[in-house]
């Protein structure tokens, strides 16, 4: 009987706890390849390009001050989203103050490094500062909508190539008209604010793309049907509106709806419209604590989401919410991110890339290769 080494013998252990654990998300987990040099392989942003699309990140402007992760970032991606700057509560502190700073030197970088950028976002019921919720009603709505979209499109006009021009406005929870969202916005203008925010953005900057951004689309539910049927509403009142972008923050051990997200991708297709991937990662805070196991359990659910979508339609841009799992938004909301390093996106804590890097990086080849 061959000796197995401790490692081989983990490794297999780990295996055995991954196929039980996605065995009952019903998806089969690749097998583990021998490790293999990755490292030498040109960024995601090239490998995306050679494929007709782009591949990007999210990032937080004080990151931009770390010269390596800097330079990681301009070596994978060829787009770059504030994840911060371009909000309402990264732009406008209080009443009367913008602070443009930040996405300046973001869009600075971006031009340096011949990267594309979209804005992130225009219109959101959260991250919207207390003295724009007090001042925002029936009567100030107009004003404080045309005023925000006509100045940050228009600084940007001609650099910002893509604005997520409102952000989940669906919420069938809410039970509103139509799955709409109960925000403020809603209340302030009803649900043709979503409408005036696309000509808006388009006056301030026709050339820029619109696209309407949300989560969910991925799982079974009502929201995929809810976002379509608002995007159709849209599309028949001639609302300039390009493209939606599908958040997917998926999880590891929640199941994709892959019926419904063939569906939405056909549907999306069928109107005419561009289909973006605006904040993928993957949430795996109900996993148990090997890194290798999650690893693989996330790269698995990535690979399956991307499958699912390129064999219905080519997205303008895959984006990742973040880059790194050192920076990820799930370790700021996840309590015992401390002692548990996220594992979420395509690049470690230390910058070297990860399964997540390689199932996307996969997906590019066989899109390159139109396997799909
Ligand atoms: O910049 C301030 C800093 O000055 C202050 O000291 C600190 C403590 O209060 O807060 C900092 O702002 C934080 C900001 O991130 C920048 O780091 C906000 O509190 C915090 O709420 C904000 O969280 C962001 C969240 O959106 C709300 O804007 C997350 O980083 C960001 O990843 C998350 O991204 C959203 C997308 O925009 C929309 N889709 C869902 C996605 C995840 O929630």
């Amino acid at each position: 009987m061959p000796r197995v080494s401790r490692r081989r013998f983990l490794q297999y252990t780990a295996m055995a706890a991954a196929a039980s654990i996605l065995g009952c998300t019903g998806y089969a987990e690749q097998p583990v390849l021998p490790h293999y040099d990755f490292e030498s392989l040109p960024g995601l942003g090239v490998t995306a390009r050679r494929a007709g699309m782009d591949y990007g990140a999210a990032i937080r402007y004080p990151q931009l001050s770390e010269e390596a992760y800097a330079s990681a970032f301009a070596k994978e991606c060829s787009v770059i989203v504030p994840e911060h700057a371009l909000k309402w509560e990264g732009l406008r502190p209080a009443a009367g103050v913008w602070n443009f700073q930040p996405a300046d030197a973001l869009c600075e970088f971006a031009q340096m490094h011949h990267m594309k950028m979209r804005g992130h976002t225009l219109v959101w019921y959260f991250a919207f500062p207390k003295w724009a919720q007090q001042a925002l009603d029936k009567d100030s709505g107009a004003r404080m909508l045309e005023e925000h979209i006509t100045t940050v499109v228009g600084r940007y006009r001609g650099r910002v190539s893509s604005w997520d021009v409102v952000n989940e406005a669906i919420h069938p929870e809410d039970n509103q008209a139509d799955g709409m969202r109960d925000s403020l916005w809603l209340r302030a203008l009803g649900p043709s604010y979503v409408e005036r925010a696309f000509s808006l953005a388009h006056a301030a900057d026709p050339s820029a793309e619109l696209v309407y951004n949300d989560y969910g689309a991925e799982f079974s539910g009502k929201r995929a049907d809810a976002i379509l049927g608002l995007l159709r509403r849209l599309k028949d009142k001639g609302a300039p509106i390009h493209g939606v972008g599908i958040q997917a923050h998926l999880w590891a051990t929640h199941a994709i709806d892959v019926k419904k997200l063939q569906m939405f991708c056909k549907e999306v297709k069928q109107m005419g419209l561009k289909l973006l991937i605006t904040e993928l990662d993957v949430k795996d805070s109900d996993l148990p604590d090997d890194i290798a196991l999650r690893d693989r359990l996330g790269a698995a659910r990535v690979r399956q989401f991307l499958e699912t979508i390129l064999a219905e339609i080519k997205p303008q841009q895959i984006l990742t919410w973040g880059l790194t799992n050192k920076y990820s938004w799930l370790a700021m909301h996840d309590q015992n991110a401390s002692e548990r390093p996220v594992c979420s996106l395509p690049l470690d804590q230390t910058y070297q890339r990860t399964p997540v890097w390689k199932a996307i990086h996969d997906c590019l080849i066989k899109l390159q290769s139109g396997l799909n």
